[in-house]
Order: structure tokens, then C-alpha cells, then sequence
């Protein structure tokens, strides 16, 4: 196609289709949808996570890029620049976790598809290639850890581990690969991009709160995840005296308690959640025979995360052998606090600044595909608004006009990393 160039093209009036996004966001949430919400299921490698992909995929060609499949499932759409050599990547993630929302992950993928149309519109052909990611299993909600596909990608898991990793309800992470045709045949690890932006939205409620458009999120909090099972004696639950118990239900509910008091004594920012627990034989006369529970602990310091990990630790021990029971502990997943670098954070901040939007810095609370890109590459993030903080939730929900706000920062971060 015939370009125009970046350097002499005047690109500030530039400005995303707010109508072209949400309509976008709207196609991809009928997939899954979950019925009488606004939401969408979507786990990663299910067929409706394959229905969801060629849908995107379909919007790549339909834009003129070039889509890429790699072997860990990315899908990486690259409009050309002016110049070969690496894109300045954006994208996030198109799988959900089972109760999603129509924003987290969708988003950042979708403006990106968003930012190609409106060059391409406009007759621009950026300096350097712009790439649009879709990173696999970015919510570790079927397949831990989460932000597979992206740590893959950067050569933070080896190929081979990733494609053994066995799902919540037993399939093999590669066997579903093959079976929804994601199994492409670009190397990973891949080749590491000029520079990396995600647009996401917050999930938390900062910004709402302090009435603030745009977050220019400078690092992310460390992410510990484990998987505790117990074993005790399965008994009758009407003849066993308490003290003759060897009770695996009584060891997970007090763990789960018990991390929701530790997160209260070291305070904020630590988090603590204990989001699944299964009972077998999950009957209600009888003592379980064991008890399988998560335990997700997040931090913005490693040295009190660690603090954290070593007081369960503690705790689960103690409770355990003082009930008489068992038990196995699984990492599921361990990512250290990252920080951003600061140069793209700065832009970031002073793109929304520019745009009339007021901006703050802070950390990001979830995981993001972001955070395995800064090991490789000048990396930052755009937050936008989530209402009322909600989200993993189907009633989340962002205004079109925060949308519209952070798509069009991204827009112009974008253009601003892929000029020089
Ligand atoms: C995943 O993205 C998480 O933050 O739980
Ligand atoms: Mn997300
Ligand atoms: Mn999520």
C-alpha cells in the first residue's frame, strides 16, 4: 500500500471509532455469552475460546495484516512499517475466566485492531510495523500459571513444560491446542518487539474512586498461586467423636480463614484469596476423606509476599499435624513484583496528559501479559476506568467514553513508540 510518512504526516488529530470498538467488543462477547449478562465464557482452548480466536482472526485479515500462529497458540497480526525489524506490539488476551466480563483482555486486543483501522484509513504507514497480539491462556483459570502464552513467548517456560500442563478438569494443555487447530508453526520463544503496550482495563476501583480517566500503570504486584490438597480419615460424621477426627474440610477452612486474617495483619497491599476448594467425597454426612484448595496471595513487595508465603506455610503445617492429616502443596503459579520502564510509563502519562485526560501512575493488582513482555522490551500499560471496581465478574462494565479515552491514548503512545 501507499503510505504516508509518519514524520511529515501531522498524526495529533488522529482518533479512534468508539462506535467500531464497541461494536467489535460486542461480536466477540456474543461468543460464550453468558445468558441475561453482558459477559461472556470463554476458558482458554475451549471451543468457544476457538470460536473466539477465529473471529479475531477474521477482523486481522479483514484489516490487511499478517497473522501469525506460533506453538504455543499466540496470535501475533502485524501491520507493516516503513521498516522491517520489530513491531511496537500491543494485545492482551481474548481467553475469560468462567463468570467474564466483555473488557478484560477483549479490550486491549480489540483497540489495537482499532488503532490499525484508523491508519489505515488514513492513509499511514507507520514507521516501524505495528503487531496486535492474542496471547494464549492469559487467565490460568483452566490452565495455570496464568499469562501462559505471553511467558512462553518470552522464554520465561520451555515449550515442552507448557504443553504438559494438565487443566482443572484433566485435559492436556497441547492435546486442546491440536483439537482447536492453535497449534501453529512460528518458534516461541518469539522475537522480542521494538516496545510493548497493553491497554486494560483497571478491574479494581482507584480510579473511579480518585475520578481519574487514565492509569499509567508503572509495575504489577507479585503473583504467588498454590494448590494445598489434605488428607485425613473419611469417616462417619454422626459417631466420630471431634477429638478422634482427622478432619482435611476443617484444615482447608481454616486456611482459607486464616489468609484472609494474615493479608488483614500485614495490610495493604496485600490481597489474599482462596477462590476453589472441593470436599471428596462432598457428601453431608460424611468427614471428608480430602480437601483440595487454592490459595492466591499478591503483593506489590517481594520481601512481604515472601513473608506471606512462609506464615501459611507455618500455619498450614501446624493445623494440619495437629488435626492428623496430610498434606501436598503445588506452585501453580510464581511471579515476582514487576516494574515497568519508566520512559514508556512517562509517555503514557504524558500522551493521556496531552489528550485533556487526568492521569495518575500506579501499579497494576492482576496479572498481565505486560509483565512478561518487560523482560524483553520497554514496556508499560494504559489502565481505563472499571465500574464500581468489578470484574472476573459478568456485570463489569467501562463507559464508551473511557473506552474511547484510553484507546486513543494507546493510539498515540503507539504512534509515538513506532516513529523512532
Ligand atoms: C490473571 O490475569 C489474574 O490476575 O488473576
Ligand atoms: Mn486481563
Ligand atoms: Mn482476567
Amino acid at each position: 500500500m501507499t503510505g504516508t510518512d509518519l514524520f511529515t504526516t501531522d498524526t495529533s488529530g488522529l482518533a479512534i471509532d468508539i462506535g467500531r470498538l464497541q461494536q467489535r467488543l460486542a461480536d466477540l462477547a456474543a461468543i460464550g455469552a453468558i445468558e441475561g449478562t453482558e459477559g461472556s465464557a470463554r476458558l482458554a482452548l475451549t471451543d468457544e475460546d476457538k470460536e473466539g480466536r477465529d473471529l479475531v482472526v477474521g477482523m486481522m485479515t479483514d484489516l490487511d495484516m499478517t497473522v501469525t500462529v506460533d506453538a504455543i497458540g499466540n496470535v501475533i497480526a502485524t501491520m507493516a512499517g516503513q521498516i522491517d525489524g520489530p513491531p511496537v506490539m500491543c494485545g492482551s488476551h481474548i481467553d475469560t475466566v468462567r463468570t467474564g466480563g466483555r473488557y478484560d483482555g477483549n479490550l486491549g486486543v480489540l483497540a489495537g485492531l482499532e488503532v490499525v483501522e484508523v491508519l489505515r484509513s488514513a492513509g499511514i504507514t507507520p514507521y516501524r510495523p505495528i503487531a496486535v497480539g492474542i496471547f494464549t491462556d492469559e487467565e490460568g483459570a483452566r490452565f495455570a500459571p496464568d499469562m501462559l502464552g505471553s511467558l512462553v513467548y518470552v522464554g520465561g517456560m520451555a515449550l515442552e513444560e507448557a504443553l504438559d500442563i494438565t487443566a482443572i478438569d484433566g485435559a492436556r494443555l497441547g492435546d486442546e491446542l491440536d483439537r482447536i487447530g492453535y497449534n501453529g508453526p512460528m518458534p516461541v520463544p518469539g522475537p522480542a518487539p521494538h516496545a510493548f503496550v497493553e491497554l486494560h482495563i483497571e478491574q479494581g476501583p482507584v480510579l473511579e474512586v480518585e475520578g481519574i480517566t487514565i492509569g499509567a500503570v508503572d509495575g504489577v504486584q507479585g503473583i504467588s498461586w498454590q494448590e494445598v490438597t489434605v488428607s485425613g480419615q473419611s469417616n462417619h460424621a454422626g459417631t466420630t467423636p471431634m477429638n478422634l477426627r482427622k478432619d482435611p474440610g476443617y484444615v482447608a477452612a481454616a486456611c482459607a480463614s486464616f489468609i484472609r486474617e494474615l493479608a488483614i495483619d500485614l495490610g495493604h497491599p496485600q490481597v489474599s484469596t482462596c477462590g476453589r476448594m472441593q470436599f471428596a467425597p462432598n457428601l453431608v454426612n460424611v468427614v471428608p476423606a480430602s480437601a483440595t484448595f487454592t490459595v492466591d496471595l499478591r503483593n506489590t513487595d517481594e520481601a512481604a509476599l515472601q513473608e506471606a508465603e512462609q506464615r501459611f506455610a507455618e500455619f498450614l503445617a501446624s493445623t494440619a499435624a495437629a488435626e492428623g492429616c496430610t498434606y501436598e502443596v503445588e506452585e501453580l503459579a510464581r511471579f515476582e513484583p514487576v516494574v515497568f520502564d519508566p520512559k514508556v510509563v512517562d509517555l503514557v502519562a504524558d500522551t493521556a496528559a496531552a489528550l485533556g485526560h487526568s492521569v495518575r501512575r500506579m501499579p497494576s493488582g492482576a496479572g498481565h501479559d505486560a509483565q512478561m513482555f518487560a523482560r524483553v522490551c520497554p514496556t508499560a500499560m494504559v489502565f481505563t476506568n472499571s465500574k464500581d471496581g468489578l470484574s472476573h465478574n459478568p456485570l463489569e462494565y467501562t463507559a464508551p467514553d473511557d473506552l474511547e479515552a484510553g484507546a486513543n491514548v494507546m493510539l498515540h503512545v503507539l504512534l509515538a513508540l513506532a516513529a523512532d
